[in-house]
């Protein structure tokens, strides 16, 4: 069974929950950005769900990075699509639900991720995902907007793959 196959039997029995609907703020992406990650200028990063209007997009641009983004609501399933374009990294904010198998999506690439979690994720039955991966803590938490308006806080962690270039070449 493929992982979009496990995602969807998930959904179907209700195992998946579907608020997976919180947007990022700036703060915490400038802040990887600027302080953290260091990803060269002619990396091209791809933003698997995002559209328009995220703060992924804005900052990346912001900085003169060349980004491919795609969403779900656009058609592009992140467990279906991968661009056409040639592409260095995965950053984002995933939905929080199927996070195992996400991160073995992104894994299967062979290529740097950056996945903005919340911290419960170290308290969930990850199997081993977790060991072949890398972290940064955030101190405050994340004031995350919702589609209704609402603002919902939590205490977050950037999940990076082992092996993460942090001296690019
Ligand atoms: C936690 S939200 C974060 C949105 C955006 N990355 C941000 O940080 O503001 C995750 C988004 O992924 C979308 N999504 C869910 N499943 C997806 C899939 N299989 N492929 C692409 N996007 C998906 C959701 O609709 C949601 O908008």
């Amino acid at each position: 069974m493929n992982n979009k196959e496990k995602y969807n039997i998930r959904n179907i029995l209700g195992l998946q929950k579907s608020n997976n609907e919180f947007y990022t703020p700036e703060e915490p992406i400038i802040d990887l950005l600027d302080n953290f990650l260091n990803i060269p200028k002619s990396k091209i990063i791809w933003c698997p769900f995002d559209t328009e209007d995220s703060e992924f997009v804005k900052q990346l641009k912001h900085r003169g990075y060349k980004i491919i983004s795609s969403h779900i609501e656009n058609g592009k399933d992140f467990y279906e699509y991968e661009p056409n374009e040639e592409w260095d990294m995965i950053l984002s904010n995933p939905p929080f639900s199927g996070k195992r198998i996400l991160i073995e999506r992104c894994e299967s690439f062979k290529k740097p991720f950056c996945l903005l979690y919340g911290a419960t994720i170290f308290s969930q039955s990850m199997g081993n995902t977790l060991n072949r991966c890398e972290f940064i803590f955030i101190q405050r938490n994340i004031k995350f907007n919702t589609p209704l308006g609402d603002i919902k806080s939590f205490q977050c962690a950037w999940i990076m793959n082992k092996g993460f270039p942090w001296k690019w070449k």
